[in-house]
């Protein structure tokens, strides 16, 4: 983990535990990982993360779901959708990320993060292989289809300000390690891809 000291607090300086990832990931009995979810919204992020969470802990992994509509009730709710606060609001997430992934956790976050560039800033606070991206393609037309929320439809009629997909933009993965198109395959089908990669890469309880 970084030990630079912080620009803002320059006298502030990083205590080395003696508990370490490694120590916590051996008594969870598998490693420690992020699953970043990333689609427009309706596209399926928080069903899949929560569907996927649920198959993970029944396999005895310790898991957490940050997912955007409850973070932005709490950690940031002072944050709006601009530009600079959605930065802002996926810097966060990524900071909170590494820390559950330094706590052993397989920490799973469920945001829109359109910007592929503030994506791979977080996928750069972690080691290489660390940072999965989960790519929920489903398009525009399916999810305003869906309209869960409604927002949709009063994003169209423009009662919502940059809203993803309709007045701000959603820039898709181009390396994602896993694709899922949520508009053509069922539920039960994207967890299992999701399941079997981290299979192939070993990185199921017992697989260490
Ligand atoms: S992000 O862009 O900063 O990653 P985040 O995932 O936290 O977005 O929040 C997205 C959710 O907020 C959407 O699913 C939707 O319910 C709601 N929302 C409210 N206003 C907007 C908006 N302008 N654009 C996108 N989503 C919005």
């Amino acid at each position: 983990m970084d030990s630079g000291a912080p620009d803002k607090s320059p006298n502030v300086v990083w205590h080395k535990p003696t508990v370490t990832r490694e120590k916590r990931e051996t008594l969870h009995g598998h490693r420690s990982f992020v699953l970043w979810f990333t689609g427009l919204s309706g596209s399926g992020k928080s069903t899949l993360a929560h569907a996927v969470e649920q198959a993970l802990h029944d396999v005895g992994v310790s898991t957490f779901v940050f997912d955007g509509d409850n973070v932005r009730h709490g950690l940031c709710s002072d944050l709006t959708f601009s530009e600079d606060d959605r930065k802002e609001n996926i810097r966060r997430i990524g900071e909170m990320t590494k820390l559950f992934v330094e706590g052993g956790v397989v920490a799973m976050t469920a945001f829109i993060s359109p910007f592929r560039e503030e994506r791979e800033k977080v996928r750069g606070l972690f080691p290489h292989g660390d940072f999965i991206e989960v790519y929920c393609n489903c398009s525009l037309e399916v999810c305003e289809e869906r309209d869960v929320k409604g927002l949709y439809k009063k994003a169209r009629a423009g009662l919502i300000k940059n809203y993803t997909g309709i007045s701000s933009p959603y820039e898709a993965p181009e390396r994602a390690e896993i694709v899922v198109t949520t508009d053509r395959q069922s539920l039960e089908e994207s967890v299992a891809d999701v399941l079997g990669y981290l299979g192939e890469r070993g990185l199921l309880p017992g697989e260490r």
